[in-house]
């Protein structure tokens, strides 16, 4: 294992005042994106918005990396130069998408497991060939009624684990992402419960597989109310709440920490991340972003289908960036931007 390229790629991820654009939606999950806009989605539309995102002037001042689907790591920007080696050239790491999606579990129909470890290892070897520095595997935790069980925690974070152990393999830093959904009537004593444990089986199962933790970085949920929660916590007791989770569970050595926004609002993901940047409690990670709903609803939508609002998608995939940046400082103002979307 290349230890040193592994924490030295992991550091440039989480960089000061940076953070990850998530642009790894699946074919099935992006046609259902554009088509509530009216967009087809054909492999064109996809690449001609996706280019879009990456080729915002200046974007790279606030995105440290990228997170790709498999068919936008084989197209070119602009019909010259891959994806993954027009990232490199303007400073933001390369990353793809490796799981297969999470399917139901067996013996567990309201809960799911991810697949996609079957020929990993030779996947991986192409996907650095192609120029991937990174890889993200999304497990999913829904929390309802007598859910989530010990199976379905176990299950995808021994998945996690393999996943982190073959990425370590081929050089490539792996992104955790143990999502713990926010869908429910839940309160947010329930996700703080569910956060923590499944955050201490998905580091108990790393452990065991011997896996260099400073060649990883986390992508965890919030700790938030569910969507359906009468009661919403607020701002500071969203920062406190996951601050504290991520300190009782995740070791002092992972490398960094960005977060999911996970169908929050724009607003919440910046305000939440913000706050927890400013709490004066002293963590071992770096707290950022790594989202793809909180910086790609204003662009996708000011785009909609219409490849001469370049100059909007732009504006506004910057904007959402820009702002994401500076919460990562906890240096966020509401002078900085407005949220419309
Ligand atoms: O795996 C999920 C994405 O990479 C992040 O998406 O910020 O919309 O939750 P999200």
């Amino acid at each position: 294992m290349q230890l040193d390229k592994l924490e030295a790629t992991a550091r440039e991820m989480v960089a000061s005042g940076r953070g990850i654009l998530a642009m790894d939606e699946s074919t099935g999950t992006c046609t259902s994106r554009f088509e509530k806009l009216g967009v087809v989605s054909t492999e064109q539309n996809r690449l001609s918005y996706r280019q879009m995102l990456v080729t915002a002037p200046g974007i790279s001042d606030y995105i440290s990396g990228a997170i790709l689907f498999d068919e936008t790591i084989r197209q070119k920007v602009n019909g010259e130069i891959p994806f993954a080696s027009y990232l490199d050239r303007i400073g933001i790491v390369p990353g793809i998408k490796v799981d297969k999606g999470a399917k139901v579990l067996a013996g567990h129909p309201e809960e799911k497991v991810t697949e996609g470890l079957d020929g990993l290892r030779e996947r991986l070897e192409e996907y650095v060939t192609l120029g991937a520095r990174f890889a993200k595997w999304r497990a999913v935790i829904t929390i309802g009624d007598g859910i989530p069980t010990d199976a379905c925690i176990m299950a995808n974070a021994h998945a996690l684990a393999r996943y982190v152990a073959l990425c370590q393999e081929a050089g490539v830093v792996p992104i955790v992402e143990p999502e713990v959904l926010m869908d429910g009537t839940h309160d947010i004593a329930t996700c703080r419960a569910i956060t923590e444990k499944t955050l201490s089986v998905v580091y108990e199962q790393l452990d065991q597989q011997g896996v260099a933790l400073g060649g990883t970085v986390l992508k965890p949920n919030m700790v938030l109310s569910g969507k359906e929660c009468l009661e919403q916590a607020d701002v500071d007791e969203v920062a406190e709440q996951t601050v504290d989770c991520l300190r009782a569970t995740v070791p002092s050595e992972v490398g960094g920490i960005a977060f999911l926004s996970g169908g929050q609002t724009d607003e919440q993901a910046t305000l939440h991340l913000n706050r927890m940047n400013q709490l004066e409690v002293d963590l071992p990670w770096r707290l950022t972003f790594s989202y793809g709903r909180a910086l790609q609803q204003a662009p996708m939508k000011a785009w909609s289908g219409d490849n001469s609002k370049q100059a909007e998608v732009h504006g506004e995939v910057l904007k959402r960036a820009m702002v994401n940046a500076f919460a990562s400082k906890g240096e966020y103002t509401s002078e900085l931007g407005s949220f419309t979307v």
